[in-house]
Parts: C-alpha cells; structure tokens; sequence
C-alpha cells in the first residue's frame, strides 16, 4: 500500500508562480504551483547549495538566487549553468484541499 504522504501545505496558501519553502524533518522543501500544478523540488541548488525557493520562476524554470543556475521544476533537471547536478524532486498529491508530498523510502545502508 503506499504511504499518503506528509502534509506540507493547504492549496490555497500556495502563490501561483511564487516558491514557498517548508521544512520536513532535516529537509527544505521548495513547492512552486504553476498553470494550478504543484510541483516539489529540494530546495538547495548543486552548484553551491544556494536556496531555490529564494529565486524566481520563469515558466518552469526556477533560478537559483546566488548566481543563476536554473532547474525544471517538473524533474529537477538543469535548464541552465552552473549547476552540478539535477535536485531531487519529490511526488506531489493533492487531495481535497491539502498538498502532500512523498519523501524517498530511507536507505538502509546509508549512515545514521
Ligand atoms: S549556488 Fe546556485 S547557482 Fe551557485
């Protein structure tokens, strides 16, 4: 059975085309709703850990704040340098009036 996930925000305190941030355990979360979607991406940039919700979307695209890379919002992927790398993006429900996310099942060979 899959798990419900983690209830992060009600839909409506979600600005269209404007990231918000949220916490869920010891990760930040950068949830963007563009065209009514609600798409979610961790939000540090792989260049240098800059905050991607502190950017700005464009379509898409969000740029990370401190020097410009940009990331698709839809699967993490680069859309523009200097990026190292795509960020992890996580699944999105909404159900009725709230948004929930799934968070990856831990590894259990990763350190504690
Ligand atoms: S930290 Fe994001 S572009 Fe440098």
């Amino acid at each position: 059975m899959n798990s419900p996930g983690i209830r992060i925000a009600a839909i409506d305190e979600l600005p269209e085309g404007k990231p918000r941030v949220y916490q869920v355990g010891e990760l930040y979360i950068a949830v963007c709703k563009v065209d009514g979607e609600v798409y979610a991406l961790e939000d540090r940039c792989t260049h240098d850990d800059g905050p991607l919700a502190s950017g700005c979307l464009y379509g898409y695209e969000l740029e990370c704040p401190r020097h410009g890379a940009r990331f698709d919002i839809r699967d993490g992927s680069i859309c523009r340098m200097p990026a190292y790398g795509e960020v992890p993006t996580f699944d999105v429900r909404v159900d009725g009036a709230d948004v929930f996310i799934s968070l990856p099942p831990e590894d259990p060979g990763s350190p504690p």
